[in-house]
């Protein structure tokens, strides 16, 4: 939407359609989110290549580039810089940076350029409070069905917990699998939550279920789901 000079861009947001683009990356031209169909993805941001914390992002990303091909999942970086900065950046992470133990790190997943801003302002990437020239740090976990499940941002200051990036991932492939929903700080091997009850029948049979089901109230009822079982789901 353009009004008075400034452009308007809606956010997507979770239950949306991934917007569709198609972009130059260090792997070559991509159709996104068509390239990947049946895949997860998870299409993220960083403000600049060459700076320090996005440095140590990419490289733990690349550290667990494995984890997330097991989790059926391919990753998509993005930042506003060239083609070319990308691959040298890429380059002295690979031959220059040992950080943490991790060293001789090659980052196999495309990184978009995007000196335009075409596909950062799609995605609400740029937030002009923080910037108006680099992306904020923006995580976007996109389903097989190309719908955005869960989106984060972080400001420019702060890199982003890898872990939880998994953990959320984890967590939704498990409620979409196990048709369950998880609790706060759930981790694979922790009890899940059953769908509520529809009838009061339900409700009262949950109750005096002691068996399988965990009830602290009619409303709120866990059951087991172990760690192997959702590893064996979802391809671990
Ligand atoms: C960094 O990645 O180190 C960084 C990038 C932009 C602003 C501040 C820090």
């Amino acid at each position: 939407m353009e009004t008075n000079n400034t452009t308007i861009n809606v956010m997507p947001r979770i239950g949306d359609i991934a917007p569709s683009f198609t972009a130059k990356t260090t792997q070559g031209q991509i159709n996104f989110p068509s390239d990947y169909k049946g895949k997860w993805k998870i299409l993220f941001s960083h403000p600049a290549d060459f700076t320090p914390v996005c440095t140590s992002e990419f490289m733990t990303f690349g550290s667990m580039a494995e984890e997330f091909e097991k989790l059926n999942t391919q990753l998509v970086g993005l930042s506003v810089d060239g083609l070319y900065s990308h691959i040298a950046w890429l380059r002295t992470i690979k031959e220059k940076i040992d950080w943490k133990g991790m060293k001789n790190m090659e980052i196999m997943f495309p990184l978009i350029e995007d000196i335009t801003m075409d596909v950062a302002k799609k995605y609400g990437m740029i937030q002009p409070g923080e910037s108006t020239t680099s992306a904020v740090r923006a995580v976007f976990f996109i389903d097989p069905h190309d719908i955005i499940r869960t989106i984060m941002y972080y400001p420019l200051s702060l890199g982003r917990n890898f872990d939880e990036i998994k953990r959320v991932l984890i967590g939704l492939q498990t409620a979409d699998n196990f048709g369950v929903a998880l609790p706060a700080d759930w981790r694979p091997g922790d009890e899940v939550i059953v769908p509520p009850a529809g009838s009061c029948g339900v409700a009262k049979e949950r109750m005096q279920n002691t068996d399988d089901l965990h009830c602290y109230d009619w409303f709120f009822c866990t059951k087991k789901l172990s760690k192997e079982a959702v590893e064996e789901k979802l391809g671990k």
